[in-house]
């Protein structure tokens, strides 16, 4: 019947009884929050693309990692469960916490789905970033769409073991025989052993698991500096054994903000990687952010609201500070266009002193102010400059009127301060 069939990004998807989506969620698909410029979550995301490329180079200064940050979050069922030893009857696959489009295809509920598709691809050591999606409830530290940094490196024996040929990463008595089967899911919970998988042998664990929280010891500290509290606390995960999770103190608080661990050697075998180790891990990028810039509620994320996004800004990517709350109540845009004097030119004025002039005479009623536009009359070879400045109250709404006579104030002020000409 036609109207089962939905069409998502240009592909056809038959619904059935496991269907869930709904319109609003459906709206977040394309929305690529960590792609769009000047947003925290891409913020986020370039410092921690950053830190991989500079920590792991080839003596050349190439990175080592790939990184993915444009997969569709539609998946398969498999990807996001089968591939990575989820275990038919585990809570996450329920139809009470997912988003499905129907018993083979969903929207992905971590960036993990990726790996194995990636790992058959050949690579080695790569970055994925993405939207996921968790049905949840809505609230200020909860929203049923944020966004992961999912990693893996894999090492080979011979990189790993280079300086000591007599040690390998498998014990004695294992064979890599290739279990293909289905059925094949992740060890019980309770009688995990939080050392090892029994294939490898400790040394090569051992290695890993330090390289692995050395690394993401020293990227939460160049995140959040290195005065930052930090522990690990055990944990468990279907595609990795041990397993960890990395908490962070803030505001008297512990904040879990990844998940991690030595791969499950059979998601390696599987994906025909032979006598190699590797490590995974998981962060949302959400909660840095929050923590980082004090934001207090995950909803602004999606504000639309440029009093949101003009407080982060690309070109000081490593740069914390404090997020100043947004007023509820409406802005009021108002433009402004001089000639600077003829003497003047855009090098030897300053927009500095602009900037002075509009936040003394508009005080805290000022949100924002930027520069639109420089232009050079062909004729006359005078420089002219727009401003954009937005008003905005933060207890009540601000009439345009109001707006207009501070407009009015500001320009009056330029004119006697500098003798400019308005356009
Ligand atoms: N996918 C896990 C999550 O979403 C995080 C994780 C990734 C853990 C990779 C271990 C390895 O919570």
């Amino acid at each position: 019947p036609v109207q089962n069939v939905i069409e998502l990004q240009n592909n056809k998807y038959e619904s059935d009884d496991y269907f869930n989506l709904t319109p609003k969620i459906l709206s977040y698909l394309d929305m690529n929050l960590h792609l769009k410029k000047h947003h925290p979550l891409s913020i986020m995301r370039q410092r921690i693309v950053n830190f991989f490329y500079k920590e792991y180079a080839n003596p050349k200064g190439t990175p080592l990692f790939s990184v993915f940050d444009r997969l569709s979050p539609i998946v398969s069922v498999n990807q996001n469960f089968e591939s990575l030893l989820i275990p038919k009857d585990h809570p996450s696959r329920a139809k009470s916490d997912c988003y499905y489009i129907n018993r083979g295809y969903m929207l992905r509920a971590h960036c993990t789905a990726h790996q194995v598709e990636l790992l058959r691809s050949g690579l080695d050591n790569f970055l994925v970033v993405g939207d996921v999606y968790r049905r949840d409830e809505i609230d200020a530290t909860h929203f049923p769409v944020f966004h992961q940094v999912d990693a893996v490196r894999i090492v080979h024996n011979d990189k790993l073991f280079k300086n000591n040929p007599d040690l390998e990463i498998f014990e004695k008595n294992f064979s890599e025989n290739v279990n293909t089967s289905s059925e094949m899911v992740g060890s019980s919970e309770k009688c995990i052993d939080q050392v090892k998988q029994p294939c490898h042998t400790v040394e090569s664990v051992k290695l890993m698991e330090y390289e692995m929280k050395n690394t993401l010891e020293r990227l939460v500290m160049s995140l959040f500096g290195n005065q930052l509290k930090y522990r690990w606390v055990d944990a468990y995960f279907p595609f990795t054994q041990p397993s960890w999770e990395l908490e962070i103190y803030y505001n008297d608080k512990w904040f879990e903000i990844l998940g991690c661990g030595i791969m499950r050697n059979e998601i390696l075998s599987r994906a025909g990687i032979h006598n190699s180790i590797g490590y995974a891990f998981g962060l949302g990028l959400e909660r840095l952010a929050m923590i980082i810039y004090n934001i207090p509620d995950i909803r602004l994320f999606w504000s639309q609201d440029s009093g949101f996004i003009n407080q982060f800004n690309e070109d000081e990517l490593n740069k914390n500070f404090k997020y100043k709350p947004i007023s509820q109540y409406p802005q009021c845009a108002n433009d402004i266009s001089f000639w600077l004097p003829s003497e003047l030119n855009f090098e030897t004025f300053s927009l500095n002193d602009v900037y002075d002039v509009v936040r003394s005479v508009g005080g805290d009623i000022v949100e924002q102010v930027s520069l639109l536009d420089k232009f050079t009359h062909p004729k006359t070879g005078k420089n002219s400059l727009t401003f954009r400045i937005v008003y905005r109250h933060m207890e009540r709404t601000l009439t345009q009127e109001e707006a207009n006579d501070l407009h009015d104030a500001i320009s009056k002020e330029l004119i006697e301060k500098y003798n400019i000409k308005i356009r």
